[in-house]
């Protein structure tokens, strides 16, 4: 009998590009992926933070590349990637919040979210997959989305509806991209303590309602991500894609 041969979890020789990883999520995702062997850029639009970033990876011994970028202008983005090299994993995780009632929510606010959540996510994954079928590069693109791209939240109309769009976008880029081999899921947290989330979470009434919606009684950590990032840009994930890996400590599973 022919022995199984375990697929590798390493990402030694591959190049990640990672957006929103001067801090929280994509910080960790830059770390993990470092630490896994990838060579790594990170993309964040204030330079300060990115080099902090740099700086407290290099002091473990990690090397992060930085580019200052604001993936929302979609022609800067297109000029910048044609300076980088070829990518094999892009982790989309810059994104924002902005919390409101649904009949109340503005025009302004819905325009900020999507135009980081979805529209920046949509273009830059289209510029680094084109590259990826150009040059035969079986990759992995993996969008940061959230549990709530699979259940509504209070308040959340408007994020809710960012996700939800990431989620059906990742279906329709598996399907297009499969035959070039390139891999495209959603990681789905729940809460976790960052910029993002501090605020809400410090209001003890909503830290009750999550804790009571998460099974496993606590907050996820930037840790809990880590693993699942390296688990779906590696060849162990090699027949994954087109959906969702849930690091939501169940609050989906009722
Ligand atoms: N924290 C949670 O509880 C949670 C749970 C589920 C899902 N998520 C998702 O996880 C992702 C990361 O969230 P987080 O909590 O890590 O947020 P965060 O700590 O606020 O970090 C956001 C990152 O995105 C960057 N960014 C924002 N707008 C950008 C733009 N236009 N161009 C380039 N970079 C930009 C920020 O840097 P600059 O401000 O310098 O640009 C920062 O590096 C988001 O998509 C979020 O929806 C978060």
């Amino acid at each position: 009998m022919a022995l199984p041969h375990t697929p590798e979890f390493r990402l030694d020789n591959r190049r990640a590009l990672v957006s929103g990883g001067s801090r929280g999520i994509g910080f960790a995702a830059a770390i993990a992926l470092a630490r896994a062997g990838a060579q790594v850029w990170i993309i964040a639009r204030n330079a300060e933070p990115l080099g902090e970033a740099v700086k407290t990876a290099a002091a473990a011994g990690l090397q992060l590349n930085s580019v200052v970028l604001d993936i929302t202008h979609t022609g800067q983005v297109a000029s910048t990637l044609a300076q980088l090299p070829d990518f094999d994993i892009l982790v989309n995780s810059a994104g924002l919040a902005r919390h409101q009632p649904f009949l109340e929510v503005s025009e302004e606010n819905f325009d900020a979210v999507m135009a980081v959540n979805l529209r920046a996510t949509f273009f830059i994954s289209q510029q680094v997959a084109r590259r990826m079928k150009a040059r035969q590069i079986a990759g992995s693109i993996i969008h940061i989305s959230s549990q709530m791209g699979h259940v509504g939240g209070p308040e959340r109309s408007v994020y809710c509806a960012s996700k939800f769009a990431l989620e059906g976008l990742t279906k329709t880029m598996a399907l297009e991209l499969g035959e070039s081999g390139i891999r495209v899921n959603t990681l789905c947290p729940t809460f976790i303590e960052t910029e993002l989330s501090r605020a809400n979470l410090a209001d003890p009434v909503f830290g009750r309602y999550v804790l009571d919606n998460i099974k496993l009684k606590r907050l996820a950590t930037l840790e809990d991500v880590m693993g699942p990032v390296v688990f779906l840009a590696s060849p162990a994930a090699a027949m994954i894609t087109g959906t969702s890996l849930m690091v939501d400590g169940g609050w989906t599973a009722t």
